[in-house]
């Protein structure tokens, strides 16, 4: 069987290398050249392209585009419109369309399949939201159980087999909406969770009570609570992005979103309760001090800095006036700035807002007067 994977990103990637193992004839499309360029197209069974010809007479279309907001802080479909409509030109009676990417309940139903099959050609549709937390090595791709949900049965029964090919856990639901619905659950949980944890910690730094050890006693707890961790706030694709895809979804249709918005709202103002604990910790404002970023990627151990809080912090300490630099070893280079090393004493203080493993602390607090860890992993340094 030949499938396509239309997006070749942190979702689509791993698909296909996944799938040509497990046997697949995989056409990967990516319509950026230089993504095709940067990844290793070496798997059997797999041709990386982007070239859109190649995607003629397959049996599934698996569309994993970025699902990103527009300037107005709204759901930008732009992506997965424009893959729909290249799906459209080779898709037939019988194809299969699977959407992966994360978006609104009602997306593929109501703006995928009227682009692919307008006239009913009888093309099938299942919904099937990818679930992939990069890096994590203990849940990937073929362990974490995908949810999906077909237009009809012959659809979900057609993806199911699909994924159960190389997913150890494969549920059906009884809508793609049901499916769409989950993902965004999901995403929400962990958002709203995590401002509460961040608002929470704003309460107790305004009582002076050491949040951590209340959250340490709270989790002795051996039901009921679910440990949460404070930070400089969220970033990524997913995070900061899906719920909004619900929230306006829900405000669009009259339905209440207060606590999503709330909560957005919350995250986005870490990094300036971050920046007035740093003022307070030093005793003097940051104007003309020297402050360095440690960690600028959204999460440790990878580049990726869609959304990232450090950037938020940056730009803030930037319209203070202070002499901003960064240390991060996956971004030699940033903003014209290279990383700084962290051997000799050059800051006023030093905030961790992503800790990488490579992080020597060691020499990091021996440089710096001061040091604020943004996550609560760095010991002899000061916490949120
Ligand atoms: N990154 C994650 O951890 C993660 C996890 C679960 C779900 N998702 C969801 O999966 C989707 C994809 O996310 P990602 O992180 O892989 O994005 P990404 O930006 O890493 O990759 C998307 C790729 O799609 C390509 N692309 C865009 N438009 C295209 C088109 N019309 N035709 C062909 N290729 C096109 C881009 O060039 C890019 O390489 C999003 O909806 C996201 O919310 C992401």
């Amino acid at each position: 069987m030949k499938i396509a994977v239309i997006g070749l990103g942190y979702v689509g990637f791993p698909l296909t290398q996944l799938a040509a193992k497990s046997g697949f004839e995989v056409i990967g499309y990516d319509n950026n050249p230089d993504v095709i360029r940067s990844l290793d197209n070496s798997e059997i069974n797999l041709k990386l392209t982007d070239d859109e010809s190649f995607l003629i007479d397959c049996q599934i279309y698996v569309i994993a585009v970025p699902t990103p907001l527009d300037s107005q802080i709204k759901p930008d479909l732009t992506y997965v419109i424009k893959a729909s409509e290249v799906i459209s030109k080779y898709a037939v009676s019988g194809s299969l369309v699977i959407n992966e990417s994360t978006s609104y309940p009602g997306t593929l139903r109501d703006v995928i399949m009227p682009i692919i099959d307008p006239s009913g050609v009888k093309v099938l549709f299942a919904a099937a939201p990818e679930r992939i937390d990069p890096l994590n090595k203990e849940w990937n791709l073929s362990n974490t159980t995908r949810v999906i949900g077909g237009v009809t049965k012959e659809a979900g029964d057609k993806a199911m087999d699909f994924y159960s090919s190389f997913c150890k856990n494969v549920i059906s639901v009884s809508t793609p909406e049901v499916a769409e619905s989950a993902k965004l659950l999901e995403n929400t949980f962990r958002l709203v969770n995590i401002a509460f944890i961040n608002q929470f910690t704003q309460i107790m730094d305004k009582l002076s009570i050491p949040v951590y050890e209340v959250i340490e006693a709270a989790n002795t707890k051996p039901f009921g609570f679910m440990k949460f961790s404070p930070g400089l706030g969220v970033g990524g694709h997913c995070i900061p992005i899906d719920p909004i895809y619900l929230a306006d979804k829900a405000e669009s249709s009259g339905a209440p979103a207060s606590f999503i918005r709330s909560a957005d709202q919350i995250n986005n103002e870490m990094p300036k309760f971050v920046m007035d604990k740093a003022i307070r910790l030093l005793g003097s404002d940051l104007s003309g001090k020297k402050v360095c970023i440690i960690g600028l990627s959204y999460k440790s151990d990878i580049a990726d800095l869609r959304s990232s809080p450090a950037l938020k912090l940056w730009d803030l300490l930037e319209a203070t006036k202070v002499q901003v630099s960064y240390h991060d070893l996956f971004h030699p280079t940033f903003r014209g700035m290279k990383s700084v090393e962290l051997t000799s004493s050059q800051f006023d203080l030093a905030i961790i807002a992503t800790r990488h493993s490579d992080l020597n602390t060691t020499h990091l607090l021996s440089s710096t007067k001061l040091v604020l860890d943004c996550t609560g992993t760095v010991a002899g340094a000061h916490r949120l």
